[in-house]
C-alpha cells in the first residue's frame, strides 16, 4: 500500500492557512499555492537521484552534486495544478512537465478527461501529478491511469488537501503510489468539497466565480 505522508512543517501549516481563508485574494492565493508546492517539494525529493560532480571553486577542485532532473516529470492536472507545477519547475528547471486536462462533472463527480500531452519519455521518469485537491479521488486516479497507460512506471501524487475519502480512492486504485498532502480533512459535503477545505481551488486561483 502506498504511504500518506502529512507535511506539517510550520511554514506549510502557515502558508496552507491563508489560503483556506475566504479574504485572501486571487493573486496571493496563486503565489502561496506556489510556495506551498516549492515547500512540500524540498521534503518530498529527499530520495531523488543525484549524480557526482567536479567542480572548481576559486581556491580549489570540488566534489559535488547535482540532481538528475531528466529523470523527474512534473504533471499538473488542470488548471488547479498549473501553480504548483511553477513552483516545482522553479526548483527543478531540468525536469520535464506533462499535462493532464480533467474537469468534474457537478454531479455525478465523476471525472472527463479534455487533454492530455505527456514527455515521450514518461515511461523513464518519475512522475510526480501535482493538483491542489484530492477530494472523491477520481480525478487523481483516472489521471495516474493514463500515465500508467503510457507506461510511467513510478509515480506519485503531490495535493494540498486530501479527504479521507480520496486518499482510499487512490490507494484502492493505485496502491502502488505515494500521496504528500499537507493536511489530511475531515471529510466530503454533499457537492463534494472537502470540508473544511479552502474551497474551489480553481475559481479561487483564477476568480473565475
Ligand atoms: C478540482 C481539483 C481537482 C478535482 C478534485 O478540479 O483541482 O482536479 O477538482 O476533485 P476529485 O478528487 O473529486 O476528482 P475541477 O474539476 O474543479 O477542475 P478545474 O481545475 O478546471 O476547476
Ligand atoms: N475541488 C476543489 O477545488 N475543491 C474541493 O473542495 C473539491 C474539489
Amino acid at each position: 500500500m502506498g504511504q500518506v505522508r502529512v507535511f506539517d512543517h510550520p511554514l506549510i501549516q502557515h502558508k496552507l492557512t491563508i489560503l483556506r481563508d475566504r479574504r485572501t485574494g486571487h493573486k496571493e492565493f496563486r503565489e502561496l499555492v506556489e510556495e506551498v508546492a516549492m515547500l512540500m517539494a524540498f521534503e518530498a525529493t529527499g530520495d531523488l537521484p543525484i549524480r557526482t560532480v567536479e567542480v572548481s571553486t576559486p581556491l580549489a577542485p570540488a566534489r559535488g552534486a547535482t540532481i538528475a532532473g531528466r529523470e523527474i516529470a512534473v504533471v499538473p492536472i488542470l488548471r488547479a495544478g498549473l501553480p504548483m507545477e511553477a513552483g516545482l519547475l522553479r526548483l527543478i528547471p531540468t525536469a520535464r512537465a506533462g499535462h493532464i486536462g480533467i474537469y468534474r462533472d457537478p454531479a455525478p463527480l465523476e471525472p472527463h478527461t479534455y487533454y492530455c500531452k505527456l514527455p515521450s519519455d514518461i515511461a523513464d521518469r518519475q512522475a510526480l501529478v501535482v493538483d491542489p485537491m484530492l477530494a472523491t479521488g477520481g480525478s487523481a486516479v483516472e489521471a495516474i491511469g493514463l500515465l500508467k497507460a503510457r507506461g510511467a512506471r513510478v509515480v506519485r501524487l503531490m495535493v494540498l488537501i486530501a479527504a479521507p475519502e480520496g486518499v482510499r480512492r487512490v490507494q484502492e486504485g493505485h496502491p502502488d503510489v505515494d500521496i504528500y498532502t499537507a493536511a489530511v480533512d475531515e471529510r466530503l459535503d454533499d457537492h463534494g468539497y472537502i470540508l473544511p477545505g479552502l474551497g474551489d481551488a480553481g475559481d479561487r486561483l483564477y476568480g473565475t466565480r
